[in-house]
């Protein structure tokens, strides 16, 4: 009765049911996964949301790719990073999520492949095989730094490649692109007729700045090119579900890219009218709602740091960006048994490398989103089941 593309295992993970069980049977439990901006709380300004409430919100004009000013708003935004963009380049959507599955659609026919980073993001799986599209990973080393293995995402590359997708900087490891990192995968791309598709909805969380990091994709180089962003990281705000593709790139490829995305996007509509009123103000007020969240991210950090020190058995492979730290832990056990154990027994839950596709083990994923306390109680859990 049901499709092959939804042929899921269904049955809930140990992990989680022991998450269940736990938090059922009242047991305080340190997230140290919890990844949503809106549950570690950073204050929000009162007036936030009162731009959704404006009378313009109250009609509804579709219009496929958004309303001009909030697409005017995105374009002065990619102007602030560097890029001066027309609006009449940048679509609208619900989410990131959305963004991929729209461009999957124009990318890809069914059995098409498109290659994503490794170690990266665990939903590229469910957004491609959604979209009947199968994933090809292309991996990145760490030598001091995170580097993307040029060679081996050539060799990953096939007649069926569609799309490669970089993630700048990436989730989870926060290792941003370098200028010649860049140029080369867009050289390729433009070379073998393949889209490139950039994420870069964590690129105003950096750690320190370094002139060699690349520039946003969003420029018309050789390579056809869909860059996306959204609120739910540069403003933190998830639950408004707005984000956005700028098309860049050779002509006609891009005029081409942007005529079928107004059909495919003309086809649901699905970005609300009142987020769309709301986007300038927002957009306007991404320092203000940043300032927190980096203090956070910066403190949490710091705290790892200065808990690991030189004795520990774990070590920090250090991010440049993101909202996540990597940590390299003894292989003693395996991943799996690992955060098992820290959750049964320590009631702190992490997340293991292979979630992330590690190509080894064994590593843990700490968001750097939870609440000071949360995170250094969390980490305190975590450095106390290592052996010395
Ligand atoms: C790399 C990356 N891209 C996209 C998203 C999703 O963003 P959105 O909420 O806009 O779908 C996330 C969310 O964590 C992410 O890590």
């Amino acid at each position: 009765m049901f499709s092959a593309r939804t042929r899921w295992d269904l049955t809930t993970n140990r992990l989680a049911r022991l998450l269940e069980e736990k938090r059922a049977r009242g047991e305080t439990v340190l997230d140290l996964t919890e990844s949503n901006p809106t549950r570690v709380a950073l204050p929000a300004p009162d007036d936030l949301l009162a731009p959704l409430a404006q009378p313009a919100a109250l009609r509804y004009e579709p219009s496929p790719f958004g309303l001009p000013a909030a697409r005017a708003a995105v374009a002065a935004e990619f102007a602030r990073r560097g890029t001066a963009l027309d609006p009449s380049r940048i679509l609208l959507t619900a989410s990131t999520s959305e963004a991929y599955a729209f461009l999957f659609k124009l990318l890809c026919d069914p059995g098409d492949e498109v290659l994503v980073p490794c170690p990266g993001y665990p939903l590229f799986d469910f957004l491609a095989s959604l979209e009947s599209v199968r994933v090809r990973s292309y991996p990145s080393a760490w030598d001091g730094e995170w580097q993307v293995d040029l060679s081996a995402l050539e060799s990953a590359m096939s007649p069926r490649t569609r799309a490669v997708v970089v993630v700048n900087p990436n989730n989870p490891t926060g290792a941003f692109l370098k200028r010649g990192e860049l140029e080369a995968i867009e050289a390729l791309c433009a070379e073998r007729g393949t889209a490139l598709v950039s994420d870069e909805v964590f690129a105003d969380y950096a750690f320190r700045p370094d002139p060699r990091r690349a520039p946003s994709a969003a420029h018309d180089g050789a390579a056809l090119a869909f860059t996306l962003g959204g609120l739910s990281k540069c403003c933190a705000l998830p639950q408004l579900k707005l984000a956005w593709i700028a098309v860049t790139g050779p002509e006609p490829e891009r005029r081409e890219a942007l005529a079928r995305l107004e059909i495919v996007a003309d086809t649901y509509l699905s970005v609300s009218t009142p987020v769309q009123v709301a986007a300038p103000a927002l957009l306007a007020r991404q320092e203000e709602l940043q300032g927190p969240l980096r203090a956070r991210l910066a403190g949490n950090l710091a705290e790892l740091r200065a808990c690991l020190g030189h004795a520990s058995p774990a070590t920090l492979v250090e991010p440049e960006g993101g909202w996540y730290a990597v940590l390299r832990v003894p292989a003693t056990v395996s991943e799996e048994e690992r955060v098992t154990r820290l959750l049964e027994e320590r009631n702190v839950l992490v997340h293991p490398g292979y979630f992330f596709d590690f190509p080894r083990e064994a590593f843990l994923i700490l968001s750097l989103l939870p609440s000071p306390d949360s995170f250094a109680g969390g980490l305190e859990r975590v450095l106390a089941d290592l052996p010395l």
